[in-house]
């Protein structure tokens, strides 16, 4: 029988927890930097500093030891293979097995392993079960497609000796050449080269070696200080398998800009990370972490990582994606360099070098040669999959709290909603709703009739979503932690035997989504007779799941707790999270058979493929204007990342937001793909109609335009899940070629529909600065005042009623302008298009349509269109593909009509117009509508409105105008 502790010790325990507990949910000022690494206090991030830094400083004498054998190399079917020798001493030499897949999709993907730990001849120590092996098994989670093989690339002739040339991708046009000795690759497009590894000679593959004990007295020549083993925080983590940290030199030369890396409280154009003025002392982080009160303007890691990088300059991008689930740091040093030392400056051109390190694992990395963002996005998306095309419902607005505290509160809050006709779709239930932090259960006095709540919420097509975290509460009444138990479905610690650790419940255990069973499992616990109370109007929120764990190291696993397939949790930390979501959205496609509707998930933690089952927000902001203002920056890289849908906390999530920061985080809150109010226990309720006038009607009206603009929302979402272009855009994926708007991250643009926002973020602020990076005329949303100028800022008034936004001559934008509760009562309802014209008297826009809920659009359920304006004629086309849902669908939609057409920048040749005519697809003769042309004073720009055309939404009709 287990002994109990000592009363004494239980509570000091009790205490010590409870004072975490407070830590955690009582806001303070700022994140505790003792408890994170720095570079300085990680081993290997320490060591591959160094290094970097002696290759450097030597650099006229230094000679990277890494040398492709020549004898070695073999190209077959698009894949060179060979083997890089490691030169340690005279008599010491690592084979490093190398693999180059040169990729249908113009993708090269290099890949670098280590031939001792392949063949496991290598010893663990501690009696260690690990696997010998570097992890091999991101690219599992990861990856989807986009791997098919080059049929064309060729292994150029031309090659002098010491170097291997490779011709590949899209007409041949780009070139890898691969010097011997040092070995490091050039990636050219175009006879340039763009990307380059190993240039700067700090690959470092940290090969295998026995510890040897050395005689009291004598020291190593190296410094293994932190070789074997690594203690912070009180924590020590035995290290198996040694030092095995890979990192190596990514250079852009003639690229200033770089993007990408989430998730990090900083600019959307990253930081040098060497010091100096205005830069990072500190390398880019990505160590998925709950970091609590995160500080701003940081390289500091948090809750997910996707090692995926573009560098951008006039006229063309280019990429990396680093897959490896480990540790990583990246450092980014920028250079000039002239031609001529006498320019000053003028003339030269800006380099930018990356050094990226992970602790354990293959070296594995895809490089991008663009030469376009959209063209980076979709190449990255067809690796690592698209966003899923999310519910209707889920892009529309979502009202959470930590707590709603009963089932009648929900209602309540429902029925307030409506009160003050204020549009939501979802309602959220944070961990207080279960019972006794239980998962998969109710708490049974707060929460007797869930099924009932949903029924109500279902009256309005109304959601809810509760909260599923990955620890699981360890007490005998919990049936769900006697099964992980009993099934042997948790992670485990060291010595194989189950881990346990501290979370919301207290003694908690962790499923191992890793484990092809605990995922079945898993699955298997959604199903409404096993989740017992919910209907399928609920959905699923997964929170702290990178994982955080209160008593670990870095608020997390210790490194070497083990999973599934015997792989340390240091080998797969940064996937952990997406494993999780992974299952559940398995869960929620298989809750029951033949219910077939979209999942919804939303993550804290995420990894490179999560964009392909959840949405993700930026975890705990606090309502300041700083966090406002960072909301942007963050959403954005995350769209850059392959992970557009995302969002911040409204309001802030730790303390009181003023009402108007709150107002004004509602008008930014509507530009975020994933748009959701949510705020900490300790915080004063704020749901919008308890704001008092003027600032409720202001919100609701915010919400209203969201609501207004779901089409256009949607049809960019399903841009997204098909090209991988992200739904919200920076300055420079417009115009990539506008220099002065590189680095533009606090305005953006809605898909491609020319809309284009810069949402307050100052206090007192009254009008705030948009820049224009082209010549065609811009109007303000809602009063069509005129804006033009390129390559500077225009003042746009935004008193705080109004939500500045811009259209760009040449769209056309799809709307539903009535009011409704939620997007769901808005199934049926007409459109109205805003056409746009610009210089030439033209526009062009498209507008997406499914049934919002089901995967029918996969089978051709759906309406695509293509608008266009022209030579005084708006014509409506097909540019979807039929299947065998696509008649029935458009049956459904038949009574769908466009009610009203707006056209902005209406040419006063049409003053004295008063209808249009109209012709529509099978019609038999042509019918009119009539129009009314609006001039306006000068400075804004006179528009006209066609009343009821009458045309239906899903067919082909023309209107002439
Ligand atoms: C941490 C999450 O970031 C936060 O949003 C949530 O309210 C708390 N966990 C409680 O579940």
């Amino acid at each position: 029988m287990a002994r109990s502790r000592p009363a004494s010790s239980r509570w000091t325990l009790l205490l010590a927890f409870v004072v975490l507990v407070a830590c955690l949910v009582a806001p303070g000022v700022s994140v505790k930097h003792e408890n994170f690494k720095k570079c300085s206090q990680s081993g290997f991030c320490k060591r591959n500093r160094a290094f970097a830094d002696e290759a450097t400083t030597q650099a006229s004498s230094w000679s990277s030891p890494y040398e492709l054998d020549a004898s070695t190399i073999r190209f077959e079917n698009g894949q060179l293979e060979g083997v890089v020798i490691k030169t340690v001493s005279s008599n010491e030499k690592v084979r490093l097995p190398l693999t180059i897949s040169f990729l249908e999709s113009g993708v090269a993907r290099v890949v670098v392993d280590e031939e001792k730990r392949t063949k496991g001849e290598i010893e663990l120590r501690h009696d260690s079960q690990a696997r010998k092996q570097r992890y091999n098994e991101a690219g599992q989670w990861a990856l989807v497609g986009g791997l098919d093989l080059s049929q064309s690339a060729l292994l150029s002739s031309e090659a002098e000796p010491g170097f291997t040339k490779i011709t590949y991708g899209p007409d041949n046009k780009f070139q890898a050449i691969i010097h011997h000795a040092p070995f490091n690759v050039e990636f050219q497009r175009d006879g340039e080269t763009h990307v380059q590894l190993n240039k700067k000679g700090y690959l470092n593959v940290e090969h295998w070696r026995p510890k040897v004990d050395l005689p009291e007295g004598e020291e190593s020549v190296e410094d293994q200080s932190t070789w074997w083993e690594e203690t912070f925080g009180g924590n020590t983590d035995s290290k198996p398998k040694g030092p095995e940290s890979v990192g190596l030199d990514i250079s852009f030369p003639g690229y200033s800009h770089v993007f990408g890396i989430p998730e990090h409280a900083d600019s959307l154009s990253l930081k040098e990370t060497r010091g100096g003025s205005g830069n990072h002392e500190e390398p880019y982080r990505m160590y998925n972490s709950d970091v609590f009160e995160y500080e701003l303007n940081s390289p500091m890691t948090l809750y997910g990582a996707i090692p995926f990088m573009q560098a951008h300059r006039k006229d063309s991008t280019v990429g990396v994606f680093w897959l490896n689930a480990a540790e990583t740091w990246v450092d980014i040093v920028k250079t000039k360099s002239s031609s001529n030392p006498l320019s000053l400056g003028v003339g030269s051109k800006t380099s930018t070098q990356t050094h990226w390190f992970s602790e354990a694992g293959q070296l594995d990395i895809f490089v991008f040669l663009g030469p376009t963002p959209r063209e980076m996005s979709k190449t990255y998306g067809e690796l690592t999959g698209y966003t899923q095309l999310p519910q209707q419902f889920a892009i529309a607005y979502h009202q959470c709290r930590w707590n709603y505290v009963t089932d009648e509160d929900v209602k309540e809050v429902d029925r307030k909603f409506d009160k003050y006709q204020i549009p939501y779709d979802v309602i959220w239930l944070d961990i207080e709703y279960t019972d006794g932090k239980k998962y998969f259960s109710w708490d049974p006095l707060t929460f007797p009739d869930p099924k009932g709540m949903e029924e109500q919420l279902d009256e309005s097509e109304r959601k809810l979503v509760v909260i599923i975290d990955p620890h699981i509460k360890n007490t005998n009444d919990n049936p769900v932690d006697q099964e992980l138990q009993s099934k042997e479905l948790g992670v485990k610690k060291k010595d194989n035997t189950l881990y346990e650790g501290w979370c919301w419940p207290g003694s908690s255990h962790w499923v191992d989504c890793f484990n092809p069973a605990a995922i079945k499992w898993w699955v298997n616990l959604f199903k409404y007779d096993n989740f017992k109370g919910t209907l399928p109007n609920v959905f699923i929120w997964n929170d702290m799941n990178e994982p955080s764990v209160f008593n670990g190291p870095e608020t997390t696993m210790p490194k070497d707790n083990m999973h599934y397939g015997n792989w340390e949790h240091r080998d797969v930390h940064n996937v952990n999270g997406l494993t999780l979501v992974n299952a559940t959205f398995n869960a929620l496609v298989e809750r029951k058979k033949g219910e077939l509707q979209r999942p919804f998930i939303l993550t804290r933690s995420f990894f490179a493929g999560a964009q392909r089952v959840s949405a993700m927000w930026t975890g705990d902001n606090q309502a300041t204007w700083e966090h406002l203002a960072i909301s942007l920056p963050m959403v954005l890289t995350n769209g850059v990342a392959g992970f557009p849908f995302a969002g911040a906390d409204v309001g802030g999530f730790f303390n009181n937001p003023s009402k108007e920061l709150l107002t004004r985080w509602y008008q930014t809150g509507i530009w975020y793909p994933f748009l959701r109010a949510h705020a900490h226990i300790d915080t004063r309720r704020r749901e919008p109609y308890l704001v008092g006038d003027p600032y409720m009607g202001i919100i609701s009206q915010a919400l209203r335009l969201r609501y207004q603009l779901l089409p256009a929302w949607y049809t960019a979402f399903h841009e997204a899940s098909v090209n991988g272009m992200p739904i919200v855009r920076p300055q420079y994926y417009v115009h990539p070629n506008d220099e002065n708007g590189f680095a533009i991250d606090d305005q953006l643009y809605l898909g491609s529909t020319g809309l284009l926002t810069k949402p307050v973020v100052q206090e007192g602020a009254t009008s705030v600065e948009i820049y224009l990076a082209d010549d065609e005329k811009y109007y303000d949303y809602f009063d069509y005042t005129i804006y033009q100028g390129a390559g500077k800022k225009h003042t746009v008034p935004a008193p705080l009623e109004k939500v500045p936004v811009l259209m760009q001559g040449g769209h056309i934008i799809p709307r539903r302008d009535r009011p409704r509760r939620s997007s769901g009562l808005m199934k049926w309802d007409p459109y109205t298009l805003v056409i746009v014209l610009d210089k030439n008297g033209e526009a062009d826009g498209s507008l997406y349509v499914d049934d919002g809920e089901t995967f029918d659009f996969e089978r051709g359920g759906y309406i695509f269109r293509r608008f266009r304006f022209g030579e005084n004629t708006l014509t409506s086309e097909d540019i979807g593909t039929t299947g065998p849902k696509t008649a029935g669908y458009l049956k459904t939609m038949a009574g769908v009509h466009v009610e009203k057409i707006v056209v902005v920048n209406a040419p006063s040749t049409w003053h004295d117009r008063t209808s249009v005519t109209v012709m529509e697809d099978g019609a038999k003769s042509a019918t009119t509508a009539s129009l009314q042309y609006f001039a306006q004073p000068a400075g804004k720009a006179a528009y006209a409105i066609v009343k009821n055309p009458d045309v239906a939404i899903g067919k082909a009709w023309k209107i002439d105008f």
